[in-house]
């Protein structure tokens, strides 16, 4: 049903899988959390209610949530965050959105089990790009610790080095029967055959790029982002922790057999350990589930192999906008990032990195530090000094080969600071984000920018060269229109947005240890002087800062 009102109470619930019981953070005691369903451009109010013994924020992802920074959710950037026994009402506001997106908790690493889709549905009598599906089918890629999350956090923060890996992936909460104890704790669809049905899916694990498939059944992908595609018939799909993807899947196949999907870790960089299981579901024809189910055939998926990063970028580059013709196309303001891995030397090199040292994360060279008393839209609204400095840099301190087995030494040490880059109403932006070679050889970037969806007018492999002018190359027609877009292993991105959404916006990696090392900045977009260019005024309810 359509509501405009929701309550989000936050509380521990326990949960057993893989035959432990623990208590996880839950909202309203359901893992994953509840799908909310919204029309095109409404305006929902959730109260969230902190139940629980930690604190806590909610980031509405891929919502642009348009002059709402309030509502925008991340801990110390927008907000402080609601304790314990606290509330606060998040005004989420939807715009441009189309399909499927999703929220999450945006305090600490609380989103690993704080989560859920958001439905989005085309305001009547406007109608869906593609054929109207018959059924919708949630599809939440997550994982699952037997560790309390919050252990798992203190012990990678303290020690320096990686964190755990989790002990399972699941799908819609389930780890599935490969997994010990699991036999019973599969996820199953039942399918009808003839019928089609839209899967709303996104990857909301912490730390690994995902590949999934469903046996025998071709999908096609018809949203990313919350933006509808041009619709992409695949075999498999690779999606990044924070993007979604609406897929359709056609129920076409014989009835009597199980097909099963999967999904497991790609990783381009096989020297970084990560989840290398699998999880695994059952898709079943319904005439077929009065049947003796155990003399079912069952056919198992083709996924590309974990390391197999032409795959990976096979399919992020083939995803086209379905509408063309609203790339910016003059630029007024371009800004030239690297993220990269770092190594922080510490006392008798006794840390958890490698070598002993501390392991950190930056872009040019900055290794950002997330304020711990005042959230940084409440310093600059309110101009309070000392929080936040003004001096991130548009270009990365050296331009060499970023991609070379040796890097200048200094940049292995960043500086540890908390700058933003303030841009003025309605600048036409582009950012070109590389990945370096730094530490281990380089790694797969899931960046995140809250508050815009932007165009990925480039990609490729290996060095963003200026004087060779990569932007001739540029896909200036139906570049996907994402919100979280994946820079290859030592390779680089540019994406393209207007600064028209005045206030103060997140940019990280989605993959959350990069994001707690540092891999972050924060924009700042003035107000317009023109009406409604305006920062909409705070909510009275907002958490106070201590
Ligand atoms: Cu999905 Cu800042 O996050
Ligand atoms: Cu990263």
């Amino acid at each position: 049903c359509i509501a405009s009102h929701y309550t989000f109470t936050i509380k521990e619930t326990p949960y057993t899988k893989l035959c432990s019981t623990k208590k996880i953070l839950t909202v309203n005691d359901q893992f994953p959390g509840p799908i909310l369903k919204v029309h095109k451009s409404d305006t929902i109010y959730v109260k969230v209610r902190n139940r629980a013994s930690e604190n806590i924020t909610m980031h509405w992802h891929g919502v642009e949530q348009p002059r709402n920074p309030w509502s925008d959710g991340p801990q110390y950037i927008t907000q402080c965050p609601i304790r314990p026994g606290s509330d606060f009402v998040y005004k989420v506001i939807f715009s441009i959105e189309d399909a499927t997106v999703w929220w999450h908790a945006h305090s600490s690493w609380t989103r690993a089990t704080v989560h859920g889709l958001i439905f989005v549905y085309p305001v009547p009598p406007k109608s869906l790009p593609f054929p109207k599906p018959d059924h919708e089918v949630p599809l939440i890629l997550g994982e699952w610790w037997k560790a309390d999350v919050r252990e798992v956090v203190e012990e990678f923060l303290t020690s320096g080095g990686p964190p755990n890996v989790s002990d399972a992936l699941t799908i819609n909460g389930h780890p599935g029967f490969l997994y010990p104890c699991s036999k019973s704790d599969t996820y199953e669809l039942a399918v009808e055959k003839g019928k089609t049905y839209r899967i709303r899916m996104v990857n909301a694990v912490m730390n690994v790029i995902l590949f999934f498939a469903i046996a025998n059944h071709n999908l096609t992908i018809v949203a990313s982002d919350g933006h509808y595609t041009k619709p992409l018939n695949v075999t498999y799909i690779t999606i990044s922790p924070g993007e979604t993807l609406d897929v359709l899947l056609h129920a076409h196949k014989n009835p009597k057999r199980i097909y099963h999907m999967a999904a497991r870790a790609y990783s381009s960089n096989p020297n970084i350990e990560f989840d290398n299981t699998t999880t695994i579901g059952n898709l079943r024809y319904i005439s077929s589930s009065k049947a003796n189910t155990s003399s079912l055939s069952e056919s198992y998926p083709n996924l590309p192999y974990y390391n197999d990063t032409s795959a990976a970028f096979r399919f992020f580059t083939k995803i086209r906008s379905l509408y063309s013709g609203q790339v910016p196309v003059k630029i007024s303001r371009r800004i030239l990032t690297t993220v990269s891995i770092n190594l922080l030397m510490c006392p008798d090199n006794s840390c958890g990195g490698p070598n002993g040292s501390i392991l950190r994360a930056s872009m040019n060279n900055i290794s950002f530090v997330t304020p711990s008393h005042v959230d940084i839209l409440k310093a600059y609204y309110y101009h309070i000094k000392g929080v936040y400095g003004t001096r991130f840099p548009t270009f990365p301190p050296l331009i060499f080969n970023f991609t070379a087995e040796d890097q200048p030494l200094f940049l292995l040490t960043p500086r540890l600071a908390t700058e933003v880059k303030v841009f003025k109403f309605g600048e036409v932006v582009e950012i070109v984000i590389q990945g370096t070679s730094l530490v281990g050889g380089g790694l797969d970037h899931p960046m995140h920018l809250h508050g815009f969806s932007f165009y990925v007018v480039g990609i490729g492999f290996g060095n963003y060269n200026i004087s060779e002018n990569p932007s001739s190359k540029y896909n200036l027609k139906n570049p996907p229109y994402k919100n979280t877009a994946t820079v290859p292993r030592n390779g680089w991105i540019a994406i393209r947005f207007i600064a028209d959404n005045p206030g103060v916006w997140f940019m990280h990696c989605h993959l959350d240890r990069h994001q707690s090392w540092g891999m972050n900045v924060v924009f700042i977009v003035k107000n317009g002087k023109g009406p409604n260019q305006q920062i909409l005024p705070p909510p009275r309810d907002l958490p106070p800062c201590y």
